[in-house]
């Protein structure tokens, strides 16, 4: 028998198809027409798949805005990290610098990859949550006249930060120097216009918001860029121009490509479309969030950031304060019920993440809040609020 709480509340029915939902930044849940797609074999070499790689980079260039034709895409193998790598590798030259803007695990991955390249670089790291802003870029390139590239963090999903990108651009091609973006998280849902944003390349991959299954990434870039990358590249299989140079030249993929998840990658592009694009699919995760937010607020949780920072992809709930709350047993009660949430990646205070990108919408998000609300009660928890020392933390970010 439960103690009374006052997050009582009925328990869930099993999510469709019996399998939880991912509340996590991919993989994530796909479409049945998505995994659909992969009922079927298809030859690396053979004109239909062809045909597919052609079909998808065209699809992918489009959601750019590039009307000039300035940009190509590059489809490479791997997960996502291996894509940064490659842009890294290939776009910045052996004595060129970078530097790296850092607020969070991915933007600290992406100076270990300097490292691990042993090319030079320098660090602005805000720490777990803080944004890098437009003037903070414009004195570090002022001060180093060293430095060649910027490696910006699009959606920071290690807090769910939404980083200012196009404030960060436009810093730093006023000061003439050649901008990357992380975009892995957020490009599909949050535009990224080569018309409105000035960058140089930008990597993203296939289990994010464009809802593939997980694979291969992507690298968009100016062909200026991808003709100049020739040669520089530490890697034989991670070399973008030789990707693009065979795919223009062949069709193919240099090695063997995941032909499954490329066939499933262009149903989600299609049902992407059919959304009405980024506009559209920005606008269902950004419901999904606003719906999230104000249904676990009113449990009594309390974000990370506030809402000017929060990104419609991923939010980060402080853990409660109660003696009775222990996340490793709110993450077994959640998927109990048929949502598998994430832990936090804060370094300072305990926290979770909830994510708002994947095939559902509002009415999910609904019965996630309820699915919090009855776990806590069957925890034993009567209020979600955080300990003083989140709050405190929480407060750097508005001073
Ligand atoms: C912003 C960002 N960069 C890089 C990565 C690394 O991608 P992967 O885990 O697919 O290697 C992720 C993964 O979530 C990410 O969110």
């Amino acid at each position: 028998m439960l103690a009374e709480t006052k997050f009582a509340a009925r328990p869930l029915e099993a999510p469709a198809l019996g399998e939880p939902y991912l509340l996590t930044p991919g993989p994530l849940t796909t479409a049945y027409s998505v995994k659909q797609a992969m009922l079927r074999d298809w030859g690396s070499w053979d004109g239909d798949f062809r045909g597919m790689t052609a079909d998808m980079r065209r699809r992918l260039l489009g959601l750019t805005g590039d009307t000039r034709e300035e940009f190509d895409c590059v489809p490479m193998q791997g997960s996502g990290s291996f894509c940064v790598e490659a842009m890294l590798g290939s776009f910045v030259p052996k004595d060129g610098k970078v530097l790296v803007l850092a607020n969070g695990a991915y933007g600290l991955r992406a100076a270990q990859t300097m490292q691990y390249l042993g090319r030079a670089y320098t660090l602005i790291d805000k720490g777990d949550y803080l944004p890098p802003r437009g003037d903070e870029v414009a004195a570090a390139l002022e001060a180093d006249p060293a430095i060649t590239h910027v490696i910006a963090i699009h959606c920071e999903t290690s807090s769910g930060i939404l980083n200012p990108v196009a404030e960060i651009a436009q810093a730093v091609h006023a000061k003439g120097r050649k901008l990357l973006v992380d975009s892995m998280s957020a490009f599909g849902a949050v535009a990224l216009d080569v018309n409105e944003i000035r960058y140089e390349a930008m990597v993203s991959s296939a289990n994010k918001c464009i809802e593939g299954v997980p694979g291969f990434g992507f690298i968009i870039a100016r062909k200026s860029e991808l003709e100049a990358a020739k040669g520089r590249s530490h890697s034989l299989s991670l070399d973008v121009h030789a990707q693009w140079a065979h795919m223009n030249k062949t069709g193919q993929w240099r090695y063997t490509p995941p032909t499954h998840v490329v066939a499933a990658f262009l149903e989600a592009l299609r049902q992407h479309e059919a959304e009405g694009g980024v506009a559209g699919r920005g606008a269902r995760y950004t419901r999904n969030r606003d719906v999230m937010v104000a249904g676990m607020r009113d449990l009594g949780f309390e974000t990370l950031l506030g809402d000017r920072w929060l990104s419609p992809i991923i939010v980060t709930f402080f853990n409660p304060a109660h003696a009775n709350f222990a996340f490793d047993r709110f993450y077994d009660l959640m998927k109990d019920k048929g949502f598998i949430i994430y832990p936090g990646k804060l370094t300072a205070v305990d926290s979770f993440r909830i994510g708002c990108i994947g095939r559902m919408d509002e009415h999910v998000m609904r019965r996630v809040v309820e699915a919090a609300a009855f776990s806590l009660h069957e925890m034993g928890v009567d209020t979600a609020a955080p300990p003083a020392a989140a709050l405190a933390e929480r407060a750097k970010l508005a001073a």
